[in-house]
């Protein structure tokens, strides 16, 4: 049975289609896997190669790229939940209890949503710890410590403008104080506040703000500032690995 699939896959790289997308063919040679990886639009961000121990789990406890996976899976739940929800009163509330008690396997789905949120928000701190922790923040990779600082403002605002849309008394109570806050700010809080609320209550027009925010212009800013992120780390020489090793005294 591998076998089969073995050839199967083995024909199918083989054919024009394939090797019209993929233009490293297939030699099997690191320069081959090399090409692989720089001609692809996904893969070139990252780096071709990589020193052996910086892939190690005790060098980032892969950190960054669990924070990254949980984003993958909010991005996937979070299409699938927009296939259920409309940002309106008071029908968002019903949605939410729609998805609780009829739609197929809803609860997961939300849930699977609520609880990757929190893994992020978790994850992202403590990679920026392990960042902070391993020194890896210092020239060269300072510009990308910057690009991290405002990924970490990003997942706090997506978590953030995600808490409205359930419009429950919970939503409701925390972006109050939430825009409260904001309004403190000196001599522009009440405008921030009118910006954020689109008006000066929370009301069907902040829902709307909220929803455009969550489900559009951030995860959209999030996963461009990604990108960079994961191009810069290729830019700045690969993941900081620790110092060198001492040279053993003769
Ligand atoms: C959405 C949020 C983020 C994602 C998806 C992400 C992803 C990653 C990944 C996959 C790596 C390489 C592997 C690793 O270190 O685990 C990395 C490295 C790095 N990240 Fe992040 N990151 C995020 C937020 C942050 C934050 C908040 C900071 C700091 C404020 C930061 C600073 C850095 C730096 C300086 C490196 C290079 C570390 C090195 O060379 O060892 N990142 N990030």
């Amino acid at each position: 049975m591998a076998k089969t699939l073995g050839t199967y896959f083995e024909t199918v790289r083989a054919s024009r289609a394939w090797r019209s997308i993929f233009r490293s063919g297939r030699g099997g040679t690191r320069l081959h896997d090399v090409l692989a990886i720089q001609q692809n639009v996904f893969l070139h961000l990252f780096s071709a190669k990589a020193r052996r121990r910086a892939l190690d789990f005790s060098v980032t406890w892969y950190l960054g790229a669990l924070t990254f996976g949980s984003f993958l899976i909010l991005v996937i739940t979070g299409i699938l939940l927009m296939l259920y929800y409309h940002p309106s009163v008071p029908q968002a509330y019903a949605d939410m209890k729609d998805l609780q008690f009829v739609v197929s396997s809803g609860v997961f789905l939300r849930n699977l949503h609520r609880w990757s949120a929190h893994a992020m928000v978790f994850l992202v701190f403590a990679h920026m710890f392990r960042v902070f922790y391993r020194g890896a923040y210092r020239p060269p990779r300072e510009f990308n410590w910057a690009i991290g600082v405002v990924l970490l403002l990003l997942t706090l605002l997506l978590s953030y403008t995600g808490y409205l849309l359930p419009w429950d008394q919970l939503s409701y109570w925390a972006v109050t104080v939430g825009s409260n806050i904001a309004s403190a700010v000196p001599v522009f809080g009440s405008k921030i506040r009118f910006l954020m609320l689109g008006g000066n209550l929370v009301n069907a027009n902040a829902l709307l703000r909220f929803y455009v925010l969550h489900c559009m212009i951030l995860p959209l800013t999030a996963l461009a500032f990604i990108a960079i992120h994961f191009w810069r780390i290729r830019k700045d020489g690969g993941l900081y690995a620790g110092a060198p090793p001492k040279p053993e005294a003769k």
